[in-house]
């Protein structure tokens, strides 16, 4: 991928919708000096999330906007990432789906995080649903974003086995930790390998 300024480092756009905790371990790795990018910007379609106190911590730019509302907003997003020179819009943890028109001006520059084995368990409650299944194995993919849910094309996925004593609760856990370790690093080639 080529810099869209001229800078040094890339620059990517976390957009998120509560925790926050994939945007803090993205912003830690950002911070190490081999990283090829900066977090310049955070989006948020809600207003009083940890992940906005996380980006408010680190001074990164943040914004509240429930932009899929309307056209208008959208618009208003496609400003912001023109204007700060968005190279990469990475989802953690975005809970709208992005509206089509948008999701295809930023072909290819959109990627998300999703805690399953894409394509299995699309959507909402994947841990639930993958122990009552019986599931022997579950996981994390990251993915390019088309518009259909958790469609898009995978980049890299990360395989956990399931044990005996696992209930959701535990798979979350394990899931969301290996998600902090592989998103950073899956941005980093995404931007790296043109
Ligand atoms: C993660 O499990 C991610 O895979 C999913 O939503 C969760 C977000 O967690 N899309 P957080 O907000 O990054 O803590």
């Amino acid at each position: 991928m080529k810099k869209s300024d001229g800078k040094l480092k890339y620059n990517i756009a976390v957009f998120i919708s509560g925790r926050g905790s994939n945007l803090k371990s993205i912003i830690a790795y950002s911070k190490k000096k081999k990283a090829c990018y900066n977090v310049r910007i955070v989006i948020s379609n809600n207003k009083k999330v940890n992940g906005l106190l996380i980006a408010k911590k680190y001074n990164i730019k943040n914004y509240f906007i429930d932009f899929t509302k309307s056209k208008r907003l959208g618009n208003k997003v496609i400003q912001i990432l023109k204007k700060e020179n968005i190279d990469l819009v990475c989802l953690a943890g975005f809970m709208k789906i992005l509206p089509a028109y948008f999701i295809k001006l930023y072909n290819g520059k959109i990627v998300n995080i999703h805690p399953s084995l894409l394509p299995k368990y699309k959507g909402l409650n994947t841990h639930k649903r993958v122990i009552s299944n019986g599931e022997k194995f579950t996981g994390c993919t990251v993915h390019f974003v088309n518009r259909y849910l958790d469609s898009g094309k995978i980049i890299f996925q990360k395989k956990i086995r399931i044990t005996r004593e696992d209930n959701a609760k535990s798979i979350e856990k394990k899931v969301l930790n290996i998600e902090h370790k592989i998103y950073p690093k899956v941005i980093e080639k995404i931007l790296s390998n043109p």
